[in-house]
């Protein structure tokens, strides 16, 4: 480079740069301002500062006035421009941005977010990252919704089947007390029964409440599955022979689990007792439990008959009991209905161990199965 051309470079830089550099101020200054003036601004700079190298570099003798007005008159048209190429370009921006906000109000008044704004990356970018916002909203509402409807089926359920005993006891102890009932220890013992069933209830209830509002109190200690299996193979015995069905059982040996002992067992009989009550007579319960690389399984087959989809995918809802649980035949039949609450307590023990329940069918009836981190 020649002498004079670094001369040139350097006072070019020196007095561009500082057109430059108020140019940048004042756009700093104007940021809060409309896109459409940010871009005349940077358009007027870009002029200015070429304007303002022409003219230091005339000053120092390296251009004739001639020359110099020649530049100054290329500049102020391509100025003019230059000027109006920004003030279009800023106005579709502008537009877009717009656009965009109105999408994004529309997305607040209505939940969901439709866009079709096209322009620079970052407005796609911002209006996928909206998009992808409105669908996560979306499945957490839907969630909600199910959460509500599960809650306000309950409350439904529950009064139903507290009054359905309650108005039996209510018969019972009138009659009792008029002198009419002609077996009135027949009437105690079953009076004791409903009793006994809505203390259950309440206790389930309670114990529901505990797992939804995460308090419930954990003590894991190494258990023996085998033990909590033939524990509840003896409590379900009686129910079992009552109703002429076979219980099988296979735990391998040693099996160990960390678990909270009362927790575990209270999993374990609430499977066992369904899988009895929906297997009919002369039909056989399995309950297995084996260690598997990643913790241990247990599973009770029954011999149900199946279930539908339907079933399958709300069986742990809490309060869900099927569609004919609810009909008076149906619990006499299964020597009393509870009341929807024991798969639901399962599955809140069960994930609170950090484990996971599932249920699929397996001929002739289906299967639970309870995974459990070892
Ligand atoms: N082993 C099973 N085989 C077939 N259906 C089942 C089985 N276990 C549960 N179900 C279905 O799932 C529903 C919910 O079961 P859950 O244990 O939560 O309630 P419940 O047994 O009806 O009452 P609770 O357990 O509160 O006394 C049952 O009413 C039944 O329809
Ligand atoms: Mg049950």
């Amino acid at each position: 480079m020649t002498h004079d051309q670094l001369v040139i470079v350097l006072t070019t830089a020196a007095w561009s740069g500082g057109v430059g550099l108020g140019g940048g101020v004042i756009l700093w200054l104007g940021r809060r301002a409309s896109l459409r003036w940010l871009m005349v601004g940077v358009a007027t700079t870009a002029v200015l500062a070429v304007v303002a190298g022409t003219v230091a570099t005339s000053r120092a003798m390296f251009l004739s006035s001639h020359d110099l007005g020649v530049i100054s008159l290329v500049a102020v048209v391509a100025g003019i421009v230059a000027v109006l190429v920004a003030l279009a370009a800023g106005s579709v921006l502008a537009r877009w941005s717009r656009d965009l906000r109105d999408d994004a109000r529309r997305f607040g008044e209505s939940g969901s977010f439709v866009s079709e704004v096209s322009g620079p990356v970052e407005f796609t970018e911002l209006s996928e990252e909206l998009r992808r916002t409105s669908e996560r909203l979306a499945e957490s509402r839907a969630r909600e919704l199910a959460l509500e409807q599960s809650r306000r089926e309950l409350v439904s359920w529950v009064s139903h089947d507290l009054r359905t005993p309650l108005a039996g006891l209510r018969a019972m102890t009138e009659a009792l007390e008029d002198g009419l009932a002609d077996d009135p220890a027949r009437y105690h013992a079953q009076m004791r029964a409903e009793v006994d069933r809505m203390v259950r209830m309440v206790d389930d209830l309670f114990e529901l409440s505990r797992i939804h509002a995460g308090v419930l109190r954990l003590s894991p200690q190494p258990v023996a599955l085998g033990d909590v299996v033939s524990e509840a193979l003896a409590g379900a015995d009686s129910v079992a022979r009552a109703r002429g069905v076979r219980l099988g059982g296979r735990v391998d040996e040693d099996v160990l689990v960390s678990a909270d002992p009362a927790g575990l067992s209270r999993v374990v009989s609430n499977l066992l007792m369904n899988a009895i009550r929906h297997t009919p007579t002369a039909g056989v319960v399995e309950i297995s439990a084996r260690a598997v690389p990643d913790g241990v399984e247990l599973s009770v087959t029954d011999a149900c008959g199946g279930l539908s989809d339907e079933d399958i995918s709300r069986v742990f809802d809490v309060g869900w009991q099927g569609s004919s649980a609810r009909t008076p035949d149906h619990a006499g039949a299964t020597g009393g209905a509870g009341a929807g609450l024991g798969l639901a307590i399962v599955k809140g023990i069960v994930e609170a161990h950090l484990g996971r329940v599932a249920v699929s069918n397996h001929d002739p009836g289906c299967r639970f199965l309870v995974t459990l981190p070892g």
